[in-house]
């Protein structure tokens, strides 16, 4: 069987360039960002091949997908999160929000669809604790996360009897470049790698089920 192809967004930092890299030892994984220094790297180091590409760019996100006639894997990993409630924010701030975190990983699912029909392939949402509770004061990013967590269950009903499995892996706190600028005051902080042990778990669960939702917190957290 020839090498399965893995595409994983937000690949030029913390949790995607930890899946990224621990799918390179038996994926040609395709690792997108925008951060090009950052992509070379993680070329040289673990052999992914770097697309450079703003997710909120359309035109730019048909053009890498068009490139692919078949893929194995998709994992969205990429996603900003900037602290907002509703009265602070402003609407560009909704915006850049909804586009990375909401409307970029469906776009991109759609453009795919062909090449992932072909591969019966996974599909990963990371998503959140934010996803499923508001954390107070981060009300824009924790919608985000609601509304991607709706778009993984739906995609899941709308394509398992082609085979294709959907599933979201939800971070707690975990030590990112991200996270780091997130703040939060957390007594303790999950390896990204480990999250990128959970993602491979759930690509290579056995094929008569799917795993449909896991979460990864921090051990001495509830
Ligand atoms: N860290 C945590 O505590 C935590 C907890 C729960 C869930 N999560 C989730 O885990 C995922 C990864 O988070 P992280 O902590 O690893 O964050 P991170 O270190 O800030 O990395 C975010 C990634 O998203 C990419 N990205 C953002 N906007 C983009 C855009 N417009 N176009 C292309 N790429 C874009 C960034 O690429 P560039 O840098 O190249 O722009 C970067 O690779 C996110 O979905 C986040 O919601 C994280």
């Amino acid at each position: 069987m020839s090498t399965p192809i893995a595409i994983v967004t937000g690949a030029s930092s913390g949790i995607g360039r930890e899946i990224a890299r621990n799918l390179s030892a038996d994926h040609e994984v395709h690792g997108l960002g925008r951060n090009e220094q950052n992509l070379a790297a993680l070329a040289r180091d673990a052999g992914v091949v770097p697309h450079t590409v703003d997710l909120r760019d359309n035109a730019a996100l048909a053009s890498v997908a068009a490139s692919f006639d078949r893929v194995d894997v998709l994992v969205h990993a990429a996603a900003v999160f900037e602290r907002h409630t509703v009265e602070d924010a402003q609407y560009e701030d909704w915006q850049k929000h909804f586009e990375t975190n909401v409307f970029a990983p469906a776009e991109l699912t759609r453009l795919l669809l062909p090449a992932l029909r072909r591969a019966e392939a996974n599909i990963v949402f990371i998503n959140s604790g934010a996803g499923r509770r508001s954390v107070p004061g981060h009300t824009i990013y924790s919608a985000s996360k609601y509304a991607l967590l709706a778009i993984a269950d739906g995609l899941r009903h709308d394509l398992a009897p082609e085979n294709i499995r959907v599933s979201t892996v939800s971070p707690g706190p975990t030590q990112t470049p991200g996270g780091d600028r997130d703040g939060g005051g957390y007594t303790q902080k999950s390896d990204p790698r480990t999250v990128a042990e959970a993602v491979r778990w759930v690509v290579t669960a056995p094929g008569d089920s799917q795993i449909t939702e896991l979460w990864v917190r921090p051990r001495n957290e509830g």
